[in-house]
């Protein structure tokens, strides 16, 4: 039995599997709002790659022409037109999306696996809604053609016994005649899996936990994104796809973490000199906030000479082994107009602990103040475990005030 060439083999499966890739993300692309920027840029990437894959697998059916078909009458046309709708199906849905996303009111940059500048096609603006409904339409009808492709495929399988899908498995490999159908279902599932969850509780990496300088996580900006500033809230609202990824923030000096707890019926209060904060967060899609502050350990003081002097020591905080106490955070929850609640882990001399932080932000624009508090229990991290912290409160409140404004 002739065979598809190799070339031919490998872009079918895989055009395929990356198609049900597209799907499965592209249905979830509109309620993702901002959460899902780096999801649109991918899906958008992944679609162009999918375009230039078909068009190479066109070129390679001229170069090396495909095995003779196997079935003639009106079955034979039937499986030729199912193809050719596929064709049109690998064509049409890179195609509207490209026009979709160059017609819409706000341009949003693509930029291709984060590399290669997608220029916007020359189309007038009146075609968004054409484009829009064909893009998503496009996607049911490859659907319902891909499950005719599959019903033939198996027709030919099963009822018929002619060995014809092995004209699209390399050396009539029962492992492949699974495996590769199989790239479909791991495409759609891969594309479900990545989406961002709303919530996240406890997803700091552990390699997030030790590092102890945090690192502004800006990873996914770059020279041709544009300013959330400079687009007009009304604007904004029409905007199908998200404009940026959250904006990030540098604390301004003056800002004040103390911390305070009980000790025989009175309160020993400080705070930490130094300390760093890298945030990232959209206030009004607070779920795709990433957080981090790194306190330098030794900047600590209670304003007594003596006891500042015990808090470096191992019964404390054992600055010399854990110099630094981190705080992350991926996403947080609004609690109340303007208040919010972030968890995270703190890492506090070796312990790495779940961690809930609350506060609240005021102003607007592009300066705001942040206020916050943590309740602390010190056990679990080990500080105060020595003769000198017997009458010393469980719960350590941590309280938190600087400004904050908003990067250019
Ligand atoms: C190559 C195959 C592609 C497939 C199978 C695909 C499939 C889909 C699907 C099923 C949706 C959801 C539509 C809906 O629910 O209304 C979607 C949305 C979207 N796609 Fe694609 N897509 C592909 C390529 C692209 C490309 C190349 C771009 C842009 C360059 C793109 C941009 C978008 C955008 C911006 C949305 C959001 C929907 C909207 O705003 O209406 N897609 N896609
Ligand atoms: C489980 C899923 C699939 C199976 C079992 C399957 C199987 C096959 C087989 C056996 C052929 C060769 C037909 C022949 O020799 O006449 C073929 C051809 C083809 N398949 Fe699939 N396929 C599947 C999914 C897909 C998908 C998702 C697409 C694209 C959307 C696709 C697009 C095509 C096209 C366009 C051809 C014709 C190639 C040509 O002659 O140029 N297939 N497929």
């Amino acid at each position: 039995m002739p065979r598809y060439s190799l070339a031919a083999i490998i872009l079918h499966w895989a055009i395929a599997a990356l198609l049900a890739f597209q799907i499965s993300v592209g249905w979830a692309l509109e309620d993702l709002g901002a959460r899902g920027f780096a999801l649109y840029q991918l899906h958008k990437s992944v679609g162009i790659a999918i375009l230039a894959l078909t068009l190479l697998r066109i070129g390679i059916r001229y170069w090396k022409p495909r095995p003779a078909k196997l079935e003639g009458g009106w079955q034979g046309a039937l499986a030729s037109t199912v193809h050719g709708g596929l064709y049109a199906f690998m064509l049409g849905a890179p195609l509207t999306g490209w026009a979709l996303v160059s017609t819409a009111k706000v341009k949003v940059p693509t930029l291709i696996f984060g590399i290669i500048p997608l220029p916007h096609l020359p189309l007038p603006a009146s075609a968004h809604g054409l484009a829009e409904g064909g893009h998503g339409l496009i996607a049911w009808m490859g659907i319902a053609l891909v499950l005719l492709h599959v019903a033939g495929a198996l027709r030919h399988h099963v009822l018929m016994r002619d060995g014809l899908i092995w004209r699209m498995i390399p050396n009539r490999s029962t492992a492949l005649l699974i495996g590769l159908p199989a790239l479909i279902l791991l495409g759609f599932a891969l594309g479900r899996v990545i989406l961002p969850v709303a919530a996240p509780v406890e997803t700091a990496p552990a390699e997030q936990l030790e590092a102890p300088e945090p690192v502004a996580p800006e990873a996914s900006t770059n020279a041709t994104e544009p300013d959330n500033s400079t687009v007009a809230n009304e604007t904004v609202a029409q905007v199908e796809e998200p404009i940026g990824p959250p904006p990030a923030w540098t604390v301004q000096p003056g800002g004040k973490i103390g911390f305070a707890v009980g000790n025989d019926g009175q309160t020993i209060s400080g705070s930490f000199a130094k300390w760093t904060a890298a945030i990232v967060m959209d206030p009004d899609h607070p779920e795709t906030a990433d957080i981090r502050v790194s306190i330098d350990m030794a900047s600590a003081s209670v304003g007594d000479a003596y006891q500042d002097g015990m808090l470096p020591g191992d019964e404390f905080f054992a600055v010399a082994a854990h110099p630094t106490a981190t705080f992350t955070a991926k996403g947080a929850e609004k609690t109340g107009p303007n208040a919010y609640r972030a968890s995270g882990r703190l890492s506090l001399k070796g312990v790495s602990k779940p961690q809930t932080i609350r506060f609240t932000l005021s102003g607007d624009g592009a300066t705001r103040k942040v206020t916050g508090t943590a309740t602390i229990a010190r056990a679990a991290f080990d500080v105060g475990n020595g003769d000198s912290s017997g009458s010393l409160a469980p719960n350590v409140a941590v309280t938190f005030a600087f400004t904050a404004k908003r990067k250019p």
